[in-house]
C-alpha cells in the first residue's frame, strides 16, 4: 500500500485532463478495432457517496469515449463496491464468477473493481489470487486519478493495482455524468473520525475532510445552472463539517450558504451523527425554506450499554430528548433511522430498549441491519458475539416494530397537499409518476413524462404503508 500523496492542488486536475486525452486515443483505437463504439457499464453497491462516486466514473468514461449501459455485458464493467457489511463482498464475488464468463466470449472487454472494498488487503490477496481476470483495482483515495489508471491498464497486459492507505487530495473539477438532470448528490467531506467499534468506514475512506466552502458553492452553482433544482449534501457525519477548515464553520453555516443560491428549490444532507447535531442547525432547518423537512439520525441502537460498546457517545435519554426537540420545533420534519441488531453482547433486554425507542421517536422510516463483523474493527473481537438464533429473533421483533410504527406515521399525512419533485415514470405502471416530498415520502399520481424534474401539489389519497397514490392539483 502507498500512502499520503502530499496535496497538489488544481495541477492535479490539469494532470488528470491530460490523461483522459491519452485513454481517449486507446478507446478510438478500440472502437475501430470493434467497428462500434466500445460500450462501458458501472455498476454501484453501497451508499449514496458511492452512487456519486459512480457518477464521476461515468462521467471520464464517457469523455474518453465509452457508450454508457445499464448491461454487464460491456466492453469495460467497473464495480464500485461497498464493505460495510460482509454480505456486500459476497455479492461482488458472485457478480465476479458470472463477469469471468462473459470475458471468456469478449476477449475486449476489460474488468475494473474500485470502491471501499478495495480498501481491505485481504480482499486484495482474495482477487490477486483467485480472480485473476480483472485488468484494474483502486481503491477510494485514488478515484480521481481514474483516467491515468485506465491509460495504464491500457499499456499494461497485467493486472494492474494501485491503493493507497491515505490521502489529503480533494481534487475538482473533473467531469461528472449525473443520474438524474434534476437532482445531484454533493461531497461536502470525506472519511470519518468516529471510530464507531462495529464500522469498518474509518478504515475504507480515511480520516474526515471537509471540502472548503467556495468550492461546493461553486459546484452547486454551476449544477444549477445546468438543471438541478434539488441537492443531496453527503459525509458519513455532516454535523462536523468545517471542523479541520483552514478558516472554521459549522454545517449549519454552510447550509445558509447553501440557500442563498438562486434557482436551488431544496437541500437535502446524510448522515447526521445524533452526538454533533446543534441547536444551531435545528434553528437554521426551521427558519430555512429550502431545506427539506427530513432528518436522518442514525440510531444503531436504543440501549444505552450497547450504545456505550459501540462508541457512539449518546445514551437512551439523550438521544430521546434530541428527537423531542427536533419534533417540538418543526413538527412537520420525517425522521428516520438505522438500527443494527446483534451487536456483540446484545440480550434479549437491549432489543426490548430498541424498541421502545423506536415506539417513541416515531420513525418514518428506519434500516434495519444485522450486525456484520467486519475484520480489524474493535467489535470483531469483542468474545461475546450472539448466536444467529438469536439474531434473527431480536431482527424479526425490530422489523415489525419498524414497520408498524413507520405505516402509522406515514399515514398521518392522509389528505394533504404537499409539493413533490417529480422524478420518473413508476417501473410497475407506466401511466404513474413517482415524486418525492419534502419529508423524503414517495407519492404515486398520474401524469407523464413531461413533468419530470418538476414541483407539483399532490393530494395525498392512499396511504399503502411506505408511500402514497395521490393526484396532482392543476
Ligand atoms: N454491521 C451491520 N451494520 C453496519 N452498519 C455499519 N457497520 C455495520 C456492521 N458492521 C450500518 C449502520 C450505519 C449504516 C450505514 O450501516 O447502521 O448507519
Ligand atoms: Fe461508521 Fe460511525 Fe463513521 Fe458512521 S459515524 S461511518 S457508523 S464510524
Amino acid at each position: 500500500m502507498r500512502i499520503t500523496e502530499k496535496f497538489k492542488g488544481p495541477e492535479e486536475t490539469v494532470r488528470q485532463i491530460a490523461y483522459i486525452e491519452k485513454a481517449s486515443v486507446y478507446v478510438k483505437e478500440l472502437s475501430r478495432k470493434l467497428g462500434r463504439k466500445p460500450s462501458c457499464c458501472v455498476t454501484t453497491f453501497g451508499c449514496q457517496m458511492n452512487a456519486r462516486d459512480s457518477e464521476k466514473l461515468a462521467g471520464i468514461l464517457e469523455k474518453v469515449g465509452y457508450a454508457l449501459t445499464e448491461e454487464e455485458n460491456a466492453d469495460f464493467v467497473i464495480f464500485n463496491t461497498c464493505t460495510v457489511r460482509d454480505n456486500a463482498n459476497q455479492r461482488v464475488y458472485g457478480r465476479l464468477g458470472h463477469l469471468n464468463s462473459l470475458k471468456k466470449k469478449n476477449p475486449h472487454m476489460k474488468i475494473a473493481l474500485c470502491g471501499c472494498m478495495m480498501q481491505e488487503p485481504s480482499v486484495i490477496d482474495k482477487i490477486c489470487q483467485s480472480y485473476r481476470f480483472v485488468d484494474l483495482i483502486f481503491g477510494t483515495h485514488n478515484i480521481y486519478k481514474f483516467a491515468e489508471l485506465l491509460v495504464r491498464m491500457f499499456e499494461s497486459d497485467r493486472m494492474v493495482v494501485d491503493i493507497w492507505e491515505d490521502t489529503d487530495q480533494i481534487v475538482e473539477d473533473l467531469p461528472v455524468e449525473r443520474k438524474y438532470p434534476f437532482k445531484s448528490g454533493i461531497n461536502i467531506m470525506f472519511g470519518c473520525n468516529n471510530f464507531c467499534s462495529y464500522c469498518i468506514v474509518p478504515y475504507v475512506r480515511g480520516r474526515e475532510r471537509s471540502r472548503s466552502p467556495e468550492d461546493i458553492i461553486a459546484e452547486i452553482k454551476a449544477l444549477v445552472s445546468d438543471g438541478v433544482v434539488e441537492v443531496m449534501l453527503l459525509g458519513q457525519n455532516v454535523n462536523s463539517y468545517g471542523k479541520n477548515l483552514e478558516h472554521p464553520m459549522t454545517f449549519a453555516q454552510l447550509l445558509k450558504e447553501v440557500e442563498k443560491i438562486d434557482g436551488l428549490k431544496r437541500i437535502r444532507f446524510m448522515t447526521s451523527h445524533p452526538k454533533d447535531l446543534s441547536d444551531e442547525l435545528i434553528q437554521v432547518m426551521k427558519e430555512s425554506k429550502k431545506i427539506c423537512r427530513h432528518l436522518h439520525l442514525p440510531l444503531q441502537s436504543g440501549s444505552t450499554r450497547i450504545l456505550n460498546a459501540m462508541n457512539r457517545h449518546y445514551t437512551k435519554e439523550q438521544y430521546l430528548a434530541l428527537v423531542e426537540k427536533i419534533r417540538g420545533e418543526i413538527p412537520d420534519i420525517a425522521i428516520t433511522t438505522d438500527i443494527i441488531v446483534g451487536f456483540p453482547g446484545e440480550e434479549a433486554q437491549d432489543v426490548d430498549e430498541t424498541i421502545d425507542v423506536i415506539r417513541k421517536a416515531a420513525y418514518d422510516n428506519a434500516f434495519t441491519f444485522i450486525y456484520s463483523k467486519r475484520t480489524g474493527t474493535p467489535a470483531a473481537a469483542m468474545e461475546n458475539q450472539v448466536p444467529d438464533a438469536a439474531v434473527r429473533e431480536g431482527f424479526d421483533r425490530v422489523l415489525k416494530e419498524v414497520q408498524d410504527t413507520a405505516r402509522a406515521r406515514v399515514g398521518l399525512l392522509q389528505g394533504q397537499v404537499l409539493d413533490a419533485l417529480v422524478e420518473e415514470v413508476n417501473e410497475q405502471d407506466q401511466s404513474l409518476m413517482t415524486g418525492r416530498l419534502s419529508n423524503n415520502t414517495i407519492v404515486h399520481f398520474k401524469g407523464d413524462k413531461s413533468l419530470i424534474g418538476q414541483i407539483v401539489p399532490v393530494y395525498l389519497k392512499e396511504c399503502h404503508g411506505f408511500y402514497y397514490l395521490g393526484e396532482i392539483q392543476e
